[in-house]
């Protein structure tokens, strides 16, 4: 499973990077508002930061058809690790069809039901991004959206789509991710640092290097 990060902060995703955790990034126009930046100067400034073979998802504003693909267009030329990400309304997935044929990588997203999911990939979507987090909060099981998507993916050959399990808020989601084979979790930074995390591993560190220390203060070293 690739590591995304959910963020538009530099620094996380430079300590991300420092990890080696950070296979690409994506953002929305909440997260590169809650950094206090223009959406072109962020984007640009995160494609760099994290080099070309790593994608950044950069979202449209737009909502109809025409200013979508502009936008999507305008995007794409902004470095060449961008990937557009194009909401699920039916402008949208109308416009997922002409972007794509244009050769631009697209992120579908805002889905949450693995029909719109499927409507995406039909339209040729590369990344398909069920809000698993999002849908746990209405009273819905997320992660049964990403084993479906996950489940239709492998029965259809001719659906050439990752899934990227979006809005995880949990490290259950992300176990539950790879036993479905969802190829990339997006996860904002505290979720990452929540991976390392295990209390028996910093017990254990500790009994280790005090045993160690006890030995050589023995030995008078
Ligand atoms: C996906 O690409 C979105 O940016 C994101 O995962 C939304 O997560 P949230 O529900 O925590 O805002």
């Amino acid at each position: 499973m690739k590591f995304f990060l959910d963020t538009a902060n530099i620094d996380e995703i430079g300590q991300a990077l420092d990890w080696g955790l950070c296979d690409g990034v994506t953002t929305n126009p909440t997260l590169v508002a809650r950094e206090g930046r223009e959406m072109e100067e962020a984007a640009k400034e995160i494609c760099e930061l994290v080099g070309p073979d790593r994608p950044v998802s950069a979202e449209v504003l737009a909502v109809e058809y025409d200013a979508i693909v502009k936008e999507a267009q305008e995007r794409a030329a902004w470095a060449e690790n961008i990937v557009v990400k194009i909401p699920l309304i039916p402008e949208g997935v109308k416009a997922m069809k002409t972007v794509s044929e244009m050769g631009i990588p697209i992120n579908a997203t805002l889905i949450f039901a693995s029909t719109q999911a499927l409507l995406a990939a039909k339209a040729g979507a590369t990344y398909l991004s069920p809000f698993v987090g999002r849908q746990d909060d209405a009273g819905f099981d997320g992660m049964a959206s990403v084993e479906q998507i996950a489940q239709f993916l492998r029965m259809y050959d001719d659906l050439d789509c990752e899934i990227i399990l979006a809005s995880a808020r949990t490290v259950e989601h992300v176990i539950r991710g790879t036993q479905c084979g969802a190829h990339i979790c997006t996860m904002p930074f505290d979720l990452l640092q929540k991976l390392f995390k295990h209390p028996m591993t910093d017990i254990g560190l500790d009994k280790f290097l005090a045993d160690y220390r006890a030995m050589q203060e023995e030995l008078g070293k």
